[in-house]
């Protein structure tokens, strides 16, 4: 936990702390919101930048949800620095950053994502209990912060999802506004996770935004059958090395598979495991 708060930024350490913080912003007053679980990168910081531009107050938490990982040792090895990450939000012009405790997150409901195929499928099968988890933690965020405005990554396409799904259904008030995914040069895009990938799987995990370069190139080239696109994506993932969870197109507007009764536009997602180090990324077919 960070001893002492940066210029410009307010350490709201526990519940209480956010309270009485919110209890001083005057009705009225746009407030962004963006969840996070630390170890910030320039994709978390769009969001803080976009959040601190928009809104008249931003705050930012970092949160490392345990509830959102099936496997402990993922959890525990999870990169932790909260130091680290409150100068760089600092930098971020974000007013506040949200360190909740543990007991202050037990979430008085348990959110299930609603019925559908992003409930069982993609992250859903190959991550059982993620969407529960995830959705419980943001819901808890949602009902604690009260914000007007909350900043999400297009990088968790099912996330981003799932999360505008319960905002919908649950808090009417709240505006979910995603941002476009961060990129590396190479067009690996950004994650926690990454810092955990060897110099040789770094370079194996160029397969996927590789891949969807492919499949965007068969799409510019007039391939329209969702088949042949599905399968050149595939073929274009699969490589030794890559372990391959899923590759699939799907309906942008409601996630349910790609198909001829659907009308798009499409969404490829990938998700794969390189030296066991689990990635996803995923591209809006005919997008900017
Ligand atoms: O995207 C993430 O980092 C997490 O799923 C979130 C939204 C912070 C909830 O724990």
């Amino acid at each position: 936990m960070p001893a002492k708060a940066p210029p410009g930024l307010t350490l709201l350490e526990g519940r209480e702390a956010l309270r009485e913080w919110s209890a001083e912003i005057p009705d009225g007053t746009s407030l962004g919101f963006v969840p996070t679980m630390g170890s910030l990168h320039e994709g978390h910081l769009s969001l803080a930048r976009q959040a601190a531009s928009t809104c008249s107050k931003a705050v930012v938490s970092i949160f490392v949800n345990p509830l959102q990982f099936g496997d402990p040792e993922d959890f525990s090895r999870y990169p932790r620095d909260p130091l680290a990450d409150c100068a760089l939000l600092a930098d971020a012009a974000v007013d506040a950053v949200y360190l909740p405790a543990a007991a202050d997150m037990e979430a008085s409901i348990r959110r299930r994502p609603a019925e559908g195929p992003a409930a069982e499928r993609w992250e859903a099968e190959f991550r059982p209990g993620h969407c529960e988890g995830m959705l419980t933690v943001v819901g808890e965020f949602f009902r604690q912060v009260g914000a007007t405005h909350a900043f999400f990554g297009e990088k968790d396409a099912q996330q981003l999802f799932l999360v505008r799904e319960m905002a919908a259904a649950s808090f009417p008030g709240l505006e979910v506004v995603s941002c476009p995914t961060v990129r590396e040069p190479d067009g690996l895009a950004l994650s926690s996770r990454n810092a955990r990938l060897t110099a040789d799987d770094r370079k194996l995990a160029l397969a996927l935004p590789e891949s969807l370069a492919v499949l965007a190139g068969g799409w510019e080239g007039g391939e329209r059958g969702i088949a042949v696109l599905e399968e050149i994506l595939a073929a274009s993932l699969k490589r030794e090395g890559v372990q391959v969870d899923y590759a699939s197109l799907v309906d942008d507007p409601t996630f349910h598979p790609a198909g001829p009764s659907l009308s798009g536009p499409w969404r490829a997602c990938v998700a794969a495991r390189v030296g066991g180090v689990r990635l996803i990324d995923n591209l809006l077919l005919g997008g900017p």
